[in-house]
């Protein structure tokens, strides 16, 4: 259905669903979280009315009968109470005692494996240990010692096809150059580039429990076998400082070493890649935004902020902790409840005019990084590479465009966009 013609009443559904949800809030919501593409200027739009002052604050969406598990908005392919307003996603957020992160991207589940995804999966108070551990490394006095390395890498990369007048920025750029980052940062050999795209692409992307499972074996031998390797021979690299790292006076056991290195290799990989190429996208699509950020580089900070905000790649669910009532409904332990950020970021009551690119807004504060404790980590290294690239890019690319005949249609959430070339006129 085409998003423009979607009501509440268009997407009401009777599929089953627990006694505790009314018949009047369940909704078929499966399209909104970024698995079917559309080639919208904002691809995120069809989700915003869902933040409109009508809907209920509180629906439900079944899983559909019949359809396979993961395609229902809980992970789990339950169903699951989904918010939609800026405020009571804030409050999934920041309400620990009643939302709980327990099991959440843990798909090392799948195998058998029962080690934590540390930090995500971990409630507070004990969340708050392993956030200290870990915040130096990604503070903005570190950003700021990583930014002449960040700076050389983009450079040498736009200056490698400035001369050339075209480049498939989502494929040999924005999926190349944060991991690069990336794996510097953490010390990962450079050769495992391409094996860590696959392995990542078949556990969030391939919908095949046999390859999920084939590569979760892989990358949790080779992320076993490179802690060993850097418990004997300690380098300058993330993955030596956390392995050889203390908490509060004790080394870290097995499990949290595993745990860490895991989500940090599942969380820093494709995340800024999906972000790049939607940017890219949308100011191919609205060139408007490349004419004021080109004649303002002042504007380049907070138009990455805008950016952000227009763009929420990922949605997150959190477990109830207890039954309690919200919105007209009993809420239950165990029940899952998703924040779509897609349409929070496009609340009328918290963003004036949030249709609008605007990368003067003041007081951006997103959902796209979440909120609360568990904001995420590397914000400040995903900020900074997205500033230096836009930075350096306008410094040495004139207008830009899609190459004729590009497929321009993008799934508005981390699948993205595979490719898009684009061109511009070599002087
Ligand atoms: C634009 C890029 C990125 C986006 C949109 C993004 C998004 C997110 C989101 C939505 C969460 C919270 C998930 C939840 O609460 O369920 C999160 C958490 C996290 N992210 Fe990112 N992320 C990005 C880049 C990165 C990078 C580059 C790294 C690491 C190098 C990273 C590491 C983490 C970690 C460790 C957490 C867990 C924080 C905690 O639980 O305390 N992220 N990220």
């Amino acid at each position: 259905m085409p998003a423009t013609t979607r009501t509440l009443d268009s997407i009401r559904v009777d599929w089953p669903a627990p006694d505790n949800v009314p018949a009047d809030r369940k909704v078929d919501l499966g399209w909104a979280i970024g698995f079917t593409p559309n080639d919208e200027v904002d691809p995120y739009a069809q989700c915003g009315w869902l933040s409109g002052p009508e809907i209920p604050r509180i629906l439900y969406s079944p899983a559909q009968p019949g359809a396979t598990a993961g395609s229902a908005l809980s992970s789990s392919g339950r169903g699951s109470w989904v918010v939609t307003h800026y405020e009571d996603i804030d409050r999934v957020y920041t309400d620990n005692d009643h939302f709980s992160t327990k099991g959440t991207a843990e798909f090392q589940a799948v195998i058998g494996e029962t080690f934590r995804s540390i930090p995500l999966a971990v409630d507070p108070p004990e969340h708050t240990k392993y956030r200290l551990f870990l915040m130096p490394h990604f503070s903005p006095s570190r950003m700021n010692k990583m930014d002449a390395d960040i700076r050389a890498v983009v450079v040498e990369m736009i200056e490698a096809v400035a001369a050339k007048g075209e480049v498939d920025i989502a494929w040999d750029f924005g999926r190349v150059f944060p991991v690069r980052i990336f794996m510097g940062l953490m010390g990962f050999p450079p050769p495992m580039f391409e094996q860590f795209l696959d392995w990542e692409w078949d556990i969030l992307h391939s919908h095949s429990r046999e390859k999920m499972s084939d590569a979760l074996r892989g990358v949790l031998a080779f992320l076993r076998g490179f802690i060993a390797e850097k418990e004997a021979n300690p380098d300058e690299h993330l993955v030596s400082a956390i392995v050889h790292g203390k908490i509060a006076g004790q080394p870290l056991t097995e499990e949290e070493k595993i745990g860490i290195v895991w989500f940090l290799w599942l969380g820093g990989l494709d995340t800024v890649a999906a972000t790049i190429s939607q940017m890219f996208r949308r100011m191919v699509m609205e060139p408007a935004i490349q004419t004021q950020l080109r004649s303002h580089p002042e504007l380049i900070q907070t138009a990455v902020e805008e950016f952000l905000r227009t763009q929420p790649i990922l949605s997150s669910a959190r477990l109830v902790t207890r039954d309690f009532a919200w919105h007209g409904v009993t809420v239950k332990a165990g029940d899952t409840v998703q924040c779509l950020n897609p349409s929070g970021n496009f609340d009328p009551a918290r963003f004036a005019d949030p249709h609008t690119f605007d990368p003067t807004r003041k007081g951006n504060r997103h959902f796209t990084f979440v909120g609360g404790v568990h904001l995420c980590l590397g914000a400040p290294l995903a900020r900074r590479e997205l500033r230096i690239l836009l930075d350096e890019w306008f410094r040495r690319i004139p207008a830009f465009r899609a190459k004729p005949g590009a497929d321009t249609a993008v799934f508005p959430g981390l699948l993205s966009i595979r490719n898009l070339p684009i061109e511009w006129d070599v002087a």
